[in-house]
């Protein structure tokens, strides 16, 4: 990895930035510029490219299998939500065009959606595999930077769903009933860095050095103590009291993001389930001792650096998940945990191994040459690998009681198409369903 001293030549927009707010602004201030500024933002400029040949990858750009893993448990939890809605999916009579019932009772939405690969490969395959289902269906597309929405725009043209984009506020105000997908999109809330100095925890700051010798660069500073306030939400990662293990100089982020993004994205849905998939650690690996500077990494251009001041706007910055922080945001903001799955053992519940097998062994018709079939599998199996995206976590949560069946005499019977997953079936009276990817395979 190279780095040259001119890299952190800070650009003269961040430069104005800084000395507008005095000299220094905590991290999470500069990592929501570096990423999310609409016209110097890796994101928010459009700039970062997901994908083989972009900056780094996702499990969806790696190809369709991943989304075609994940629509049976989409279908199951839209199906679920149709039943309690009272929707009769024999009457919705196929799939219309993407134009026709521009409002429509259930809503797939996809936060943070990147390329928009995922919304398009799963609008397809709930079109293809659950018709009936697909026809009460939209997509709904929450970005907030505008250079990655015109990308998704021009890539979910062909959607067989209608799709609309809006911000989070937005739905808020007209919340949907349905299931919101957040895959890897927590990583890109800006996090807060903070050192241990040998006596306080402190915040750390990011500023310019000052004098012309060296020249101006970007340094991280020291901040504030944090205040004792602070001191249970520390005392429940494991923080506090201090441990001699953490000399001086060590550390860490915390998520304060975790908290408003949740009670956004409750507010934004009458009635349904949330998935998030993303890189999540406990807080004992996540704040272990022997971990000195926390898990925030630079990508760009496929390249991975720690060098997180580098190049401002042109690299992704990303943190990983602490669960306990998701799981207690989730709790305060009103969702209720279904249960919790690395993506290997998610991936294998859904039908990876069936999958892979079905590779060796195409259906009658179907034709798959050599190279096709060795890079499905190489991607397949990318996606189960504990040492990469395998090791990702799918967190299910539910709100409003939506995973709860209605009582039996109220219950509508089940219309799906013969084959297909019919979750209240499949469940104990008056238990929720449980998520797919929890059941064994
Ligand atoms: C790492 S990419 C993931 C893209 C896609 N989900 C995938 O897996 O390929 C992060 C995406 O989240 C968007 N994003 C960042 N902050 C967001 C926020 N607060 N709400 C919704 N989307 C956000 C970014 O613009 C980008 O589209």
């Amino acid at each position: 990895m190279t780095s040259s001293l001119d890299d952190k030549d800070p650009p003269e927009w961040l430069r104005q930035r800084l000395g507008a707010a005095g000299g220094s602004v905590p991290f999470s201030t500069y990592m929501t510029w570096a990423l999310h500024d609409p016209e110097h933002g890796a994101y928010g400029s459009g700039r970062l490219r997901i994908g083989r040949r972009g900056d780094f990858v996702t499990s969806p750009s790696l190809g369709s299998d991943f989304a075609a893993l994940l629509a049976p448990q989409l279908a199951d939890w839209l199906a679920e939500l149709a039943l309690e809605l009272g929707l009769d999916l024999d009457q919705a009579g196929g799939l219309p065009g993407p134009d026709s019932q521009p409002s429509r009772p259930l809503a797939l939405v996809e936060t943070g959606p990147g390329e928009g690969e995922l919304a398009l490969q799963l609008a397809q395959a709930l079109g293809q595999g659950w018709p009936q289902l697909a026809a009460f269906c939209e997509l709904v597309l929450v970005e907030p930077n505008g250079g990655m929405a015109a990308r998704q725009r021009q890539v979910l043209e062909s959607s067989p769903l209608p799709c609309r984009w809006c911000s989070a506020e937005e739905l808020a105000q007209s919340p949907c009933t349905g299931v919101v997908l957040a895959h890897e999109v927590l990583d890109a809330l800006a996090v807060e860095r903070i050192r241990w100095d040998g006596r306080q925890w402190r915040q750390q700051r990011v500023a310019l050095s000052q004098g012309a010798d060296p020249p101006e660069r970007l340094q991280f500073v020291d901040g504030d103590p944090l205040e004792p306030q602070a001191e249970p939400a520390l005392e429940s990662l494991g923080l506090w009291p201090p441990d001699q293990r953490r000399g001086p100089g060590w550390t860490t982020e915390l998520h304060p993001g975790l908290k408003p993004w949740l009670a956004a994205c409750a507010a934004g849905l009458k009635r349904g389930l949330l998935l998030v998939i993303d890189y999540a650690i406990e807080a004992q690996r996540y704040y272990a001792p022997q971990r000195l500077d926390g898990t925030l990494i630079a990508y760009r251009q496929q390249e991975a650096s720690g060098d997180l001041l580098r190049q401002p706007g042109f690299w992704d910055l990303t943190a990983h998940l602490c669960s306990e922080s998701l799981l207690g945001a989730a709790r305060e903001g009103g969702w209720q945990l279904l249960g919790q799955r690395s993506q290997g053992e998610a991936l294998l519940a859904l039908g990876l191994a069936q999958r892979l097998h079905g590779l060796q062994t195409p259906a009658a018709g179907e034709r798959l040459d050599l190279a096709t079939a060795l890079g499905r599998r190489e991607s397949l199996l990318r996606l189960v690998d504990p040492a990469g995206l395998g090791a990702f976590r799918w967190f299910a949560f539910s709100r409003d009681g939506s995973s709860a069946a209605p009582p039996d005499g109220d219950k509508p019977e089940s219309t799906l198409l013969p084959g297909q997953i019919n979750p209240a079936a499949s469940q104990p009276t008056g238990q929720g369903p449980l998520p797919l990817f929890l059941r064994d395979p």
